[in-house]
This record gives C-alpha cells, structure tokens and sequence, in this order.
C-alpha cells in the first residue's frame, strides 16, 4: 500500500490545530503508519527541503519548519500521496479549495500548515528520511474493507 509523509508544520502545533488536521487525514480513511513529535534539526529540514536549495524562499522555509515542534507521521492508502494532497490543498492556501486543511484553516504560503510528500517516489525517500522501518507499524483496521474495495 502506498505511503505518504505527512508533517503537521510549526505554525498548526502552535495554533492547537494537530487534532484538526489528523482528524481530516484519520475521517478521510487513510490508516495511520506512524507518528512522532520532534523539534526538527536544521541538518533534516535542510535535507528534507534540499529541491528547494536553490528557490529564493528557502531560507524562510528552512527557519519557519525549525521554528517550533512539528507532528510527523506516515499515512497509507491506495494512492495515499495524491489522496493526502488533495485534503491539503495548493499551496498559497487562498488558491486552496474550501474542505481542504490549507482552504479551512490558512492565509498565506509561508504558513500553510502541513507538509506533504508530491510524489510516491519522494514519499519513499521522506518516510525513510523520517522513519526507521522498525517505527512503521503493519496492523489490521477493521474497517479496512469498508473503505478499500
Ligand atoms: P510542502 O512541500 O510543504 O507540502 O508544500 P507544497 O508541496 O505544497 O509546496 P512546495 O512547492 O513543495 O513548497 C514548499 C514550501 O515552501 C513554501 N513556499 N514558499 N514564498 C513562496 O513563493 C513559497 N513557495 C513555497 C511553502 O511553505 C511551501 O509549503
Ligand atoms: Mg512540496
């Protein structure tokens, strides 16, 4: 099953939003992998970022990801990067559609509340940049059936 990497930003922990946000991944029936809360160093949002290196809001992007706590986790599902995307919404969340994270709940790019993996090659790469395999629980959901087909 396909994997994403989810990250609840600074600016979500601080504004009481972490029980908001899981609840729009855990309702939408995505299945929970793993989950840490962590004060990310500035070596991982550097490597995590590191597409980014060369864009002018770098930086910023690098300082605002480090400036607090943020909720890590992994969420599974059939096509779970493009699923979990879509309840994020676009990026500047005044282009975000209504009843996604980023249209519901933000204002402004540089504080857009959630992270998560575009593609499922780099979600590979960022559920292991994050995650030891041995962090990644396999369960059984009983209503797995209920929601995949
Ligand atoms: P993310 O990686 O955080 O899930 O966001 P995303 O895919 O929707 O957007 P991406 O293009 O990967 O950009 C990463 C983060 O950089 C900040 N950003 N600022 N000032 C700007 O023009 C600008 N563009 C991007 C945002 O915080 C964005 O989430
Ligand atoms: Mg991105």
């Amino acid at each position: 099953m396909e994997q994403t990497l989810i990250l609840v930003k600074p600016d979500g922990v601080q504004r009481g939003l972490i029980g908001a946000i899981i609840g729009r991944f855990e309702q939408r029936g995505l299945k929970l992998v793993a989950m840490k809360f962590i004060q990310m160093s500035r070596t991982l949002a550097e490597t995590h970022y590191a597409v980014h290196k060369e864009r002018p809001f770098y930086n910023s992007l690098v300082e605002y990801i480090t400036s607090g706590p943020v909720v890590a986790m992994v969420w599974a599902g059939k096509d779970a990067v493009a699923a979990a995307r879509a309840t994020i919404g676009a990026t500047n969340p005044v282009a975000a559609a209504p009843g996604s994270i980023r249209g519901d709940f933000a204002m402004e790019i540089g504080r857009n509340l959630v992270h998560g993996s575009d593609s499922p090659e780099n979600a590979v790469n960022e559920v292991n940049l994050f995650f030891t395999p041995e962090e990644r629980v396999t369960w059984n959901r009983l209503t797995d059936s209920w929601i995949q087909e």
